[in-house]
């Protein structure tokens, strides 16, 4: 059985603070039931209490050694997750820093992942087909297994896939962490680590891995030009040919609104009666008035990091103007101080109006998605993006910028609203056609149908991973065979 060992740092349900958690929990076993041998490793940070002990040896990186537990989890379809245990390095507070400041070590405690991932590997003795390395965290799996384990009788020559899931993300730090981290000085040069002086895991791997992945098409657009490219643009260029989009897909079990135990009646494609119920509800959650009137507006939602990439300051520069349209708020999430102070000042403004929830709250996010009537992501680069595509299987109309993932998956006036310039007036102009739109039911429930009936399903997107993982086991193959003797 082909057998692929994925490394990341974060997975549903044991962790979570963006999408990349949402797709390294569903990701394994959408391989797994294309019968693919799937193992997920991650952290086991505080709180986590799954798995069962499978492992223990010591893990070494630089001056730091500590006694590793490995403890395994079952995930659907025989896919599995082994979460690492060091408790030095991730009983924390939070998973990468905490009050906006990351931790001083995270350098060491994502090295200690990518090597606790191999070295658990090396000690099964069992050489996968492909390891698969997610965002800059992981991203020391191929800089290491060239450096450290070339010659190795279990991951000598493994083939590597890397996934960008946000190149504003990129493991930068002194680049006297080198030697900590038992790589050598040939590193910091401009075609392996270095970046601008210092180090950085994400270059490593962009460098390092037989191929880059990243989780739109466009965004594989994008991250070529300087605009979006962060610095990178031009490796990125250098390196078109190994690099593909594949969008991700959603959770259709855990976001189904026929079966989400979160909303008080479920609802389908069929009939999406069961919206007006969350609606109240999720009114009621936010003291907001559920009279006839605050029903027949519009809900326009938002949940988010509340970041720039997320295009909070287009929506502060219209501040004056969200209260004046015909239509009701709720925004949940947490992020910049002062994005969230503007929220709370909108909401403590129009009570009636505007609604904001401060915090992560995951059954919260589900109720948001079923009571909206639309659901706002004016971002200004977005590489997929997880919440138009659930909003669009609730039933959720999209109002979106069209960038990375957003563009590929919502369509202009069929089952959302798109605008192009990240500008106010932009995005004023979208929000007018939605609500204007929203005043002929019978064409916004065709929207609602349109979306509702996309495939978003994450088995079309692990065929395209499978597809490329094969390819690249085949070129390994082509490879090997040519140097054998
Ligand atoms: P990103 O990973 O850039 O934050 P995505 O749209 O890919 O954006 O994924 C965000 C994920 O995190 C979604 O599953 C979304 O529901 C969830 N999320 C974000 N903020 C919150 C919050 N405050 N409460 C609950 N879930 C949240
Ligand atoms: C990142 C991106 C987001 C994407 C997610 C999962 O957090 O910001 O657009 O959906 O990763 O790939």
């Amino acid at each position: 059985m082909p057998s692929v060992l994925l490394v990341g740092s974060e997975a549903t349900p044991f962790a979570k603070t963006g999408g990349l958690a949402d797709v390294l929990g569903a990701l394994p076993s959408a391989l797994a039931r294309l019968g693919w041998d799937a193992t997920l490793v991650l952290p086991r940070y505080r709180g986590v209490q799954a798995g069962t002990l499978i492992d223990r040896c010591t893990i070494s990186v630089g001056a730091f050694s500590a006694d590793a537990r490995f403890f395994e989890a079952p995930l659907r379809h025989g896919a599995r997750a082994v979460l690492v245990d060091v408790p030095e390095l991730y009983d924390r507070d939070d998973l990468y820093g905490t009050g906006g400041v990351d931790y001083p070590d995270n350098p060491r405690r994502f090295a200690v992942l990518a090597r606790a991932a191999l070295e658990l590997t090396a000690r099964r003795g069992i050489r996968p087909s492909i390891v698969h390395a997610h965002d800059w965290q992981a991203g020391l799996v191929p800089v290491y297994l060239k450096a450290l384990y070339d010659g190795h009788p279990v991951l000598g020559g493994l083939a590597s896939v890397f996934t960008i899931h946000n190149l504003a993300y990129q493991g930068l730090f002194e680049a006297d962490w080198l030697p900590r981290l038992d790589l050598s000085w040939d590193l910091l040069s401009v075609d392996r680590m270095e970046f601008w002086g210092k180090v950085s895991f994400l270059k490593g791997a962009l460098n390092d891995a037989a191929m880059i992945t990243t989780v739109s098409k466009t965004y594989a657009v994008e991250i070529q030009t300087s605009e979006l490219g962060f610095g990178f643009d031009g490796i990125l260029r250098r390196r078109a040919e190994d690099l593909v989009g594949i969008l991700n897909g959603i959770d259709t079990l855990e976001w189904d609104p026929a079966r989400d135990p979160f909303l008080p009646t479920p609802y389908s494609v069929r009939s999406v009666e069961g919206k007006q119920a969350a609606k109240v509800e999720l009114l009621r959650r936010y003291g907001m008035p559920t009279d006839d009137g605050v029903l027949k507006r519009p809900l326009i939602a938002m949940i988010s990091r509340m970041v720039d990439q997320k295009g909070f300051d287009l929506i502060a520069a219209l501040a004056g103007e969200l209260p004046l349209l015909e239509a009701s708020f709720t925004v949940l999430g947490t992020g910049e101080p002062r994005y969230q102070d503007l929220w709370q000042s909108l909401a403590a403004a129009y009570p009636d109006r505007i609604g904001a929830h401060i915090g992560f709250d995951e059954p919260l996010a589900h109720l948001v998605e079923a009571g909206a009537d639309m659901f706002l992501m004016p971002s200004r680069f977005e590489p997929c993006g997880l919440n138009q595509m659930y909003s669009l299987r609730y039933g959720t109309v999209p109002i979106v910028r069209a960038v990375g993932g957003l563009a590929d998956t919502v369509h202009d006036d069929i089952d959302g609203f798109v605008f192009r310039d990240y500008t106010p007036a932009a995005l004023l102009e979208a929000m007018g056609r939605a609500l204007e739109r929203f005043t002929d039911r019978r064409k916004w429930r065709a929207m609602q149908t349109a979306g509702m009936k996309q495939d978003l399903s994450w088995d079309r997107s692990a065929r395209e991973y499978v597809r490329m993982y094969k390819r690249l086991e085949g070129q390994r193959a082509k490879g090997r065979s040519r140097l054998d003797p």
